[in-house]
């Protein structure tokens, strides 16, 4: 079943979407060779209570950190550990938060010091399938038309689309209906309807779709350990198109 919002309940999800960006951006900005990612995830548990929000994650089907710290081959759902990051490596930084009931939900990757080239490709395409399926966001357009742009772009860069893990919709809890695929063919699944919240959310490797998880039960890694990306926004309907709650 798939829940609208009113335009009262979006403006609080849009509060928790600034305070996960704003955590996001110090996150990025913290992010040096020899920081452990451990250290990451405490930074951002100390801005949550601050900001006088919940942590979403946390919690969650027990998963034990605020944030998620995917590392290189690691696609989703990296566990933060006293691994220290270092320079040529690139992380996945995945967070939630919970405002009045409602949460945001929003994640990137950032390079750690300088990067090789062709990783610096798989970051920016990632990206850029994210703004070509925010574009798709408008009443009318169907859930499939988001996954058709991803993958099409995402391929004809010569990377690859997880298919293992998905969007979602996002409201009092942080998976709702629909889910929301990064690949597929466009015209297909549930119509785009104002109040729709969504969060998109391409995993994009550089070799195999495949993925493997790790004996943690939460690591997932690509199959063949080359390299994967991650870039995450929550997303409103409106008559107007896409609304990008976590971004101002
Ligand atoms: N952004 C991820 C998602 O939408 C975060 C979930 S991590 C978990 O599924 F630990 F909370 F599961
Ligand atoms: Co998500």
């Amino acid at each position: 079943m798939i829940v609208c919002k009113s335009k009262s309940e979006i403006e609080k999800m849009r509060r928790a979407c600034l305070l996960v960006h704003d955590i996001l951006q110090e996150l990025r900005e913290a992010v040096k060779p020899g920081i452990t990612t451990a250290e990451l995830d405490e930074l951002a548990e100390r801005r949550t209570r601050e900001g006088g929000a919940k942590p979403a994650f946390k919690g969650y089907r027990g998963y034990p950190k605020v944030l998620c710290t995917s590392v290189n081959d690691e696609i989703v759902h990296g566990i933060p550990s006293a691994r220290e990051l270092k320079v040529g490596d690139i992380v996945g930084l995945d967070f939630g938060v919970i405002i009045d009931g409602y949460y945001g939900d929003s994640a990137l990757t950032v390079p750690v010091g300088e990067i090789s080239e062709p990783v610096s490709r798989l970051l920016q395409v990632t990206q850029e399938s994210l703004e070509l399926a925010i574009e798709q966001v408008h009443v009318g357009n169907r859930i499939s038309d988001i996954g058709a742009v991803v993958q099409k772009h995402v391929e004809a860069n010569g990377f690859s689309v997880v298919r293992d893990f998905v969007g979602h919709g996002i409201g009092t809890a942080m998976h709702e209906d629909p889910p929301v695929p990064n690949y597929g063919v466009p015209g297909r699944g549930p119509l785009l309807k104002e109040g729709m919240v969504i969060a998109i959310e391409p995993m994009v490797n550089e070799g195999t779709y495949q993925v493997k998880i790790l004996d943690d039960q939460w690591t997932a890694v690509t199959a063949d350990g080359r390299n994967s990306a991650h870039f995450e926004h929550t997303v409103a309907v409106t008559n107007n198109g896409p609304w990008v709650l976590s971004r101002p």
